[in-house]
């Protein structure tokens, strides 16, 4: 089961590399630059912050964090195509790459300030062991920071985002990424993450102290920062 889930989020993304970004910002109208930078923002990541950006893919989010004075910056990813991606887009990302999953780090404990990762958590594998990790590899006060989609509450905007989201984005998903499984997995994997998961007590079992919650545009999209 988690191994295919591995495989399938491996081949996904693999697969969507080179057209991931175009999609991502077409499909969100742009609002996807918004949500990091305020998930940033909520963090209060800096100059002294020392950041593992985790399920970085094509490194938006840890470009992101360069504008906020974040120097130290190591962009890891379970998809080699996406990573490579980033690479090309970017000077700075040179050498800081790691190809890894986020259930088993190849990092020493008390390395980071900050963990963040931006619309990955919903395809880990295996979030507990995640989480278990994130406290380890975290120094101490460190601050792990989930930007994730949400499904609003609801009313007509709950309507609304669903027939675009289930009906919609799809069909343009297919037809831009020519994968055919990419943007259906997308709302599916987002229903399931809503109705199943619970990242406060994931962290809170994980050994964090402190979680709190953002709710962005509608409830559309969460921040979840936990402190260890
Ligand atoms: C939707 S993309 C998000 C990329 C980027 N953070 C952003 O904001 O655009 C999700 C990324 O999570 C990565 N991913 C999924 N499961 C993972 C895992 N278990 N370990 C590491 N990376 C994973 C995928 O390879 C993909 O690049």
């Amino acid at each position: 089961m988690t191994i295919n889930k591995k495989n399938q989020v491996q081949r996904i993304f693999d697969s969507i590399s080179t057209r991931y970004d175009f999609l991502n910002h077409f499909l969100s109208a742009g609002i996807d630059i918004y949500w990091r930078r305020k998930a940033l923002r909520l963090t209060k990541i800096g100059s002294k912050s020392k950041l593992l950006d985790l399920a970085c893919g094509t490194g938006d989010f840890a470009l992101e964090a360069e504008k906020f004075g974040v120097k130290e910056i190591i962009g890891a990813d379970l998809s080699f195509n996406m990573l490579k991606v980033f690479h090309e887009k970017s000077e700075s990302s040179k050498g800081k790459i790691v190809q890894t999953i986020a259930e088993v780090l190849p990092f020493k404990s008390n390395s980071f300030t900050n963990i963040t990762v931006a619309f990955g958590v919903r395809n880990f594998f295996d979030i507990q062991s995640a989480f278990i990790e994130f406290n380890r590899v975290l120094s101490n006060k460190g601050k792990a920071t989930v930007l994730e989609f949400r499904l609003p509450e609801k009313g007509i905007v709950k309507s609304l985002y669903l027939f675009y989201f289930h009906k919609i984005l799809p069909a343009i998903g297919r037809l831009i990424s020519k994968d055919n499984e990419a943007y259906t997995y997308l709302p599916e994997s987002v229903n399931d993450f809503d109705k199943n998961i619970n990242l406060v007590e994931l962290f809170k079992k994980a050994g964090f102290e402190k979680v709190e919650k953002h709710s962005l545009t509608f409830g559309i999209c969460q921040v979840t920062i936990a402190y260890k």
